[in-house]
């Protein structure tokens, strides 16, 4: 018998009447039109800078969806989530736990590359989370993936360091969420490989119904 998963954060849906609830954005009929949408965006201003809009891509029924933090420099040039090294790491991640890109969605907090890759702003994050929380809502997954501190902290609401998020079975909306290291901070610190194992082991066990 495994031992118990520490239960995390329980991030809820905003109440009705709640400024968030009445967003347009949050009544997007499908992934299509989400994509759609953000391609025209410009509610901030990394709509000017950007190349591509990079709306996330996947299996629209998957079990499971990865959230990381914003497009980077190949991601804008494609239009494509994760597909630089980061995102090679991520497919290696997903191949570990048995699981193929096309099994899964994938997409980032932000829609649109900061430039130089700085890290997002707080009111980028805030222009820009009803495109994620809706994506979220349509695909309704088993479990959630956020991989980095901003993931986490967009999702959950919380400035909890990954340490203290990791290895427990957080709730995303009623939908269970697992944190683990970004695939970039994996590059820089490999001995942070073992435990993101830990972790996608984890989201693997609820994917498959053993847990929660
Ligand atoms: Fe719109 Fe998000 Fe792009 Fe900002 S980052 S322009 S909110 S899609
Ligand atoms: N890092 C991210 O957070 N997302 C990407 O899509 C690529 C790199």
């Amino acid at each position: 018998m495994l031992a118990p998963i520490p239960t995390g954060i329980i991030a809820e849906a905003p109440a009705r009447g709640d400024l968030f609830a009445t967003d347009p954005l949050a009544a997007l009929p499908s992934l299509e039109e989400i994509a759609r949408v953000v391609e025209a965006c410009r509610k901030c201003g990394l709509g000017h800078t950007r190349l591509h809009s990079v709306p996330g891509q996947g299996n629209p029924h998957a079990g499971l969806v990865v959230v990381g933090e914003a497009p980077g420099a190949t991601e804008d040039e494609t239009g494509l989530a994760f597909v630089g090294r980061a995102g090679q790491l991520l497919t290696d991640i997903l191949a570990a736990i048995k699981l193929s890109r096309d099994d899964v969605f994938i997409c980032n907090v932000l829609k649109c590359r900061p430039p130089n890759n700085r890290d997002p702003e707080p009111l980028e994050v805030a222009a820009c989370s009803p495109y994620l929380h809706r994506q979220l809502e349509l695909i309704r997954p088993k479990v959630i993936l956020a991989m980095g501190r901003p993931a986490a902290h967009a999702l959950l609401g919380t400035n909890a360091s990954l340490g203290d998020l990791r290895q427990k079975v957080h709730r995303y909306r009623g939908i269970p969420l697992i944190v683990t290291y970004h695939p970039a901070a994996l590059l820089r610190n490999p001995h942070w490989k073992r435990p993101t194992w830990d972790d996608v082991r984890l989201a693997r066990r609820i994917f498959d119904d053993e847990v929660v």
